[in-house]
Formats: structure tokens, C-alpha cells, sequence
């Protein structure tokens, strides 16, 4: 079997991590908590939606719901998000969990949290300054089912 096709086949189930979010680099060595569970961290794949307009329930339930609140008097403002859509909420379980969440203005990083399995679902809030930004960008990371994004103009 040549090489491509063996790679191919470790991705398509999964086993191979062809991309890891800023986070996983960045923090590895300061975060416990995503170092101790990083065994059950099995996919890292970045997955996209294969027809918007007809997305599955498997892959509404992986993508981060972006919500613009009030701006506050220190003009920072509400952003939350959430796994998934329309209804379809991602589990938290010791064995399938959201084990990461990542927010971007205008492609800034502006908050990133790490979360226990079984313990928080996928969910943030943050208050963040935009500064005129007019993205924001999710990031989140299914253990199982890889690195899911969404996009939002604001
Ligand atoms: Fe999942």
C-alpha cells in the first residue's frame, strides 16, 4: 500500500490528526486538563458541513451556535456559544464530550476554555471588546468527531 493511501485511510477513520487548533499547541504544557484526557481525544480532523442547506442532525449537534448579546458600559460585548443547533444539543459524557471551545473576532483569538468530560457541556459565554470587528469565528472540538467551525458577520 503506498504511503498516501494509508494516510488517507488513518484520516477517513479518524486516526490521524492532519490539524489541531491554535489552542492544542499553544497550551498543551499549561493545561492539565486537556493533557490528562488527551488519551480519549481521538479525532482531529477539521470537518465541514457537506450541504449547508441540508445539514445533518449529526452535523447541526457540531456546530457552534453563535449568539451577539448587549454591549456592556465598559463596551465589551455578550458573546455566547453553544453545541449545537437548531435544538440538537452535543452530549457530555466521559467517552463523547466538546472538549474544547475557541472564540474569534476578525480572526483574533479572544477566548478559548477547556472542558471536563462528562462534567460541562459546550457552552461559553465571554465578554469581548471587538473594536469594530465584523467577524466572529467558533472553533470547538468533538473528541470523537473532530474540529467543527462556524462563521458569523456581526
Ligand atoms: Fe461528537
Amino acid at each position: 500500500m503506498k504511503r498516501r493511501d494509508a494516510l488517507k485511510r488513518l484520516a477517513a477513520l479518524g486516526l490521524l490528526a492532519t490539524a489541531a487548533p491554535s489552542f492544542a499547541k499553544e497550551n498543551e504544557k499549561f493545561c492539565d486538563v486537556y493533557t490528562k484526557y488527551r488519551p480519549q481525544i481521538k479525532n482531529r480532523n477539521w470537518m465541514k458541513i457537506k450541504d449547508p442547506k441540508h445539514p445533518t442532525k449529526g452535523e447541526l449537534k457540531h456546530t457552534p451556535d453563535i449568539k451577539i448579546d448587549e454591549t456592556n458600559t465598559k463596551g465589551f460585548t455578550k458573546i455566547e456559544v453553544t453545541l449545537g443547533k437548531n435544538g440538537i444539543i452535543h452530549p457530555s459524557s466521559k467517552e463523547h464530550y466538546i472538549d474544547f471551545i475557541e472564540v474569534y473576532a476578525d480572526n483574533e483569538l479572544v477566548g478559548k476554555t477547556v472542558f471536563e468530560p462528562g462534567e460541562a457541556m459546550g457552552y461559553i459565554s465571554y465578554n469581548v471588546k471587538l473594536n469594530g470587528s465584523k467577524t466572529i469565528k467558533a472553533v470547538a472540538g468533538c473528541n470523537i468527531h473532530g474540529i467543527w467551525e462556524n462563521k458569523i458577520s456581526i
